[in-house]
């Protein structure tokens, strides 16, 4: 009688690390990484936020500080979210159409002080608007589709007047990708991308932005009537449908680690470029674990941030893009 063993044996590429590198089926690099960064008025100023713990709100001079910091690790690009002081919010957010509102002046900053980093901005008027919705609201409280599209047209507008490279959409408004790549279009901004919010959902895991972009007290109602249901599969692919029919270059998937199964249908449909936004609320879960004493940040943020790379992701919005960069050794 012969001795039994497995004809198969998948852990002999296990044993070694060098063999476990050689197989790896997806790596994580610096390039993969979009850091999301908060930009408060003044000067010399860092405000800690205190539902993202590690996470501060900067004043321009520190913010293109950043800039050059992600230039320094290898992070292709940053996201800005500004937190308007609050006399300037107003029920319709014009402070948004501002040439000089907080986040053009630091879109010019960055570029001077890091050109090598791409900028993205968002656009809605969430951080600029008294009630905290992200576009105009009628009496009843119903967010207004066509009246609000015309205020992001023009915010996309001055935003990549002041050097943006990649206007995203976060309203979640009908037609509005198709109108604002109409106008950059008209207005010389032939290479100004367009990373759509296409299937951004009506979340809980927003929570600690909106307190970094000091709307949370504010908001009234939720956002269900223009962000998508949860229960929403193939509404997602019909929403990524039209924002690449009307021009989007790449498009994102919102929250990111709830939503796997939606960034691989994506991807697996549609075949264009794919990124995830691991939001506030999911940073705030693993820093509340470590707290807690729960985990092990560094191997949470890379399994976490892989993961998203092996769902088909080209990249991932993360506020831990910079504590990433570092381990990956950039
Ligand atoms: C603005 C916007 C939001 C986020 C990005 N852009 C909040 C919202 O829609 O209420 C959330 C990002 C995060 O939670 O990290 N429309």
């Amino acid at each position: 009688m012969t001795a039994s063993f497995p004809a198969l044996r998948l852990r002999r590429t296990r044993v070694a690390p060098w063999s476990r590198r050689m197989v790896a089926e997806h790596v994580l690099t610096p390039a993969d990484l979009i850091w999301p960064l908060f930009i408060a008025d003044g000067t010399g100023v860092e405000e800690p936020i205190k539902t993202l713990p590690g996470v501060s709100r900067w004043s321009i001079d520190n913010i293109a500080k950043r800039a050059k910091e992600a230039q320094a690790l290898g992070i292709p690009c940053i996201a800005l979210f500004p937190n308007t002081p609050q006399h300037l919010r107003t029920p319709d957010g014009r402070e948004a159409l501002n040439p000089d509102n907080l986040i053009c002046r630091a879109v010019k900053a960055i570029k001077d002080a890091a050109p090598d980093v791409g900028v993205l901005t968002d656009v809605a008027l969430d951080p600029y608007t008294e009630h905290g919705h992200d576009g105009l609201v009628d009496a009843a409280g119903y967010v207004l589709n066509d009246e609000t599209m015309a205020l992001l047209v023009e915010q996309a507008v001055v935003q990549a007047d002041a050097g943006a490279d990649i206007i995203a959409p976060s309203d979640m408004m009908d037609g509005r990708v198709a109108a604002i790549r109409a106008a950059l279009e008209e207005k010389g901004h032939r290479n100004v991308q367009i990373m759509a919010y296409a299937a951004k959902y009506a979340s809980a895991f927003y929570g600690p932005f909106r307190d970094a972009v000091g709307s949370r007290g504010r908001l009234k109602g939720d956002k269900r009537g223009y962000q998508m249901d949860h229960a929403n599969a193939e509404e997602a692919l019909r929403e990524v449908a039209m924002d690449l029919a009307e021009g989007a270059d790449t498009v994102m998937v919102k929250p990111g680690l709830p939503y796997l199964d939606i960034i691989r249908r994506v991807k697996e449909r549609f075949e264009v470029p794919v990124f995830a936004y691991q939001v506030s609320g999911e940073y705030a879960m693993i820093e509340a674990a470590v707290a807690a004493d729960m985990g092990d940040r560094d191997a949470l943020v890379l399994e976490t941030l892989l993961a998203f790379k092996r769902a088909g992701c080209s990249g991932v919005l993360t506020y831990h893009a910079a504590h990433a960069a570092r381990l990956l050794g950039a």
